[in-house]
């Protein structure tokens, strides 16, 4: 049976662990190889080691220029010219507009959203020699709507689902499709260094807890659930999909529960 990336090169950022790993797995799983980029080298060097021969580890550190054309070179020479992007790295921070300093957002959108602008410039030359390309920007649910206490990882990521729409009308004519995922959740390990904080804001609304299960499906998305969206995308499945926002969230965010209208 042919595999649904059968033949395809791809780049993933934020690879060495969460909803990049699984990705650069299930894009394994079906036929791709695989550049595993990421900041975090040992964690992404045992990633793609237990890939096999599929999956390469590199380097690259999405806000440099530099990193962006020596793995895009080293991707061409080890596999073949990259067919597609996730641009998946991102960080977070956490705290009010009122007392966060100006530079948390500056590197917010250093990684989170100027990162994937420098993937896309690097990715052009190569994705035009192939006649096409799935670039997939890994946005979140704050790039649909705002929430406090976030304002900056929010900012970065509205960027990013901007520059999809325009990098999908600027590139279309060259066979390349831009998308953003926008997932509910993802590695608890992104959320874990500002849990506690939380938790001690939360200690008296228990019902309210983190680990609480997600309305109307009543579970937390796994990070397979975005892996697989991230996947539909690349894949020439979604051929004639692009500059779309792709919300993976069990309807967390569809609309609000109307009190006294039918429920079931
Ligand atoms: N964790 C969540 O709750 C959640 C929710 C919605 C969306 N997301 C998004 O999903 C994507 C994946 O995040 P995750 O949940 O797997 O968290 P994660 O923290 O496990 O993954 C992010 C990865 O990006 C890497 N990274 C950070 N800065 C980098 C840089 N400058 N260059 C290269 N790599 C860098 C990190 O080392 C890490 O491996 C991100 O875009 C994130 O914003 C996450």
């Amino acid at each position: 049976m042919t595999q649904r990336l059968d033949g395809t090169v791809a780049i993933i950022t934020g690879a060495a662990r969460g909803t990049g790993e699984a990705t650069a797995r299930r894009f394994v799983e079906e036929g791709a190889r695989v550049l595993v980029a990421d900041v975090l080298d040992e964690q992404g060097r045992e990633v793609a080691a237990s890939l096999g021969e599929h999956a390469v580890y590199r380097h690259l550190d999405v806000t440099q220029p530099d990193d962006w054309k020596a793995a895009v070179e080293a991707v061409t020479h080890h596999f073949d010219d990259p067919g597609v992007l996730v641009n998946n790295a991102a960080i977070l921070d956490v705290g009010s507009i009122a007392g966060m300093d100006p530079a948390v957002l500056t590197r917010l959108v250093a990684v989170n959203q100027i990162g994937p602008y420098l993937g896309i410039q690097a990715v052009i030359d190569p994705m035009k020699r192939l006649g096409g390309g799935s670039i997939v920007n890994v946005a979140s649910i704050d790039a649909i709507e705002g929430s406090n206490g976030v304002a900056a990882y929010t900012s970065s990521k509205w960027g990013l689902r901007g520059l999809s729409k325009a990098a999908a009308i600027e590139l279309g004519r060259h066979g390349i499709r831009v998308n953003t995922i926008c997932p509910g959740g993802g590695n608890s390990e992104m959320v874990a260094p500002f849990m506690e904080e939380a938790i001690e804001r939360l200690k008296d609304m228990t019902e309210r807890l983190p680990d609480r299960p997600i309305p109307p499906f009543n579970r937390r998305g796994q990070l397979d659930d975005y892996a697989n969206a991230i996947l539909w995308l690349a894949s020439n499945e979604s051929s004639y999909v692009s500059g779309t926002d792709l919300v993976v969230d069990g309807a967390f965010t569809a609309g609000k529960v109307e009190p006294g209208a039918p429920f079931s």
